[in-house]
């Protein structure tokens, strides 16, 4: 069965762009509340050496860090759709 790997709907794998939308963006599209924003390569960049790269990051997204949330948010997201999108918002891989 071929289903494309996208948007709306319950049950499957959540994309990035997703997971973006519907959780990360509130905070992280404009910075708000000292979150890095999305694009950023210097906070980031930053932020990757400072927790020892894209697992690190991955890590304290779990927790939550301040007032990062934990899983900013999206309770129902895999650890791995987490990475996913930490790569997408911040470019690391
Ligand atoms: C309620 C606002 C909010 C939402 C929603 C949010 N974040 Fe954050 N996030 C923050 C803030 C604020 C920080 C900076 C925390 C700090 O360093 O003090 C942050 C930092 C981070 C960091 C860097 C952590 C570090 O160690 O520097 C990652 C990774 C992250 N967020 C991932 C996500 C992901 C993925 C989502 C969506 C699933 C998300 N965030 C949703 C507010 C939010």
């Amino acid at each position: 069965m071929e289903v494309a790997a996208s948007a709306a709907g319950g049950g499957g794998a959540k994309s990035p762009d997703d997971i973006i939308a519907g959780h990360c963006n509130a905070c992280h599209g404009t910075g708000l509340l000292g979150s890095p924003k999305i694009g950023d390569a210097a906070d980031w960049g930053k932020r990757g050496k400072e927790q020892g790269g894209l697992d690190g990051l991955l890590a304290k997204a779990i927790t939550g860090i301040n007032a990062m949330p934990p899983k900013g948010t999206c309770s129902d997201c895999s650890d791995a759709e987490l990475k996913a999108t930490i790569s997408k918002m911040s470019g690391l891989k």
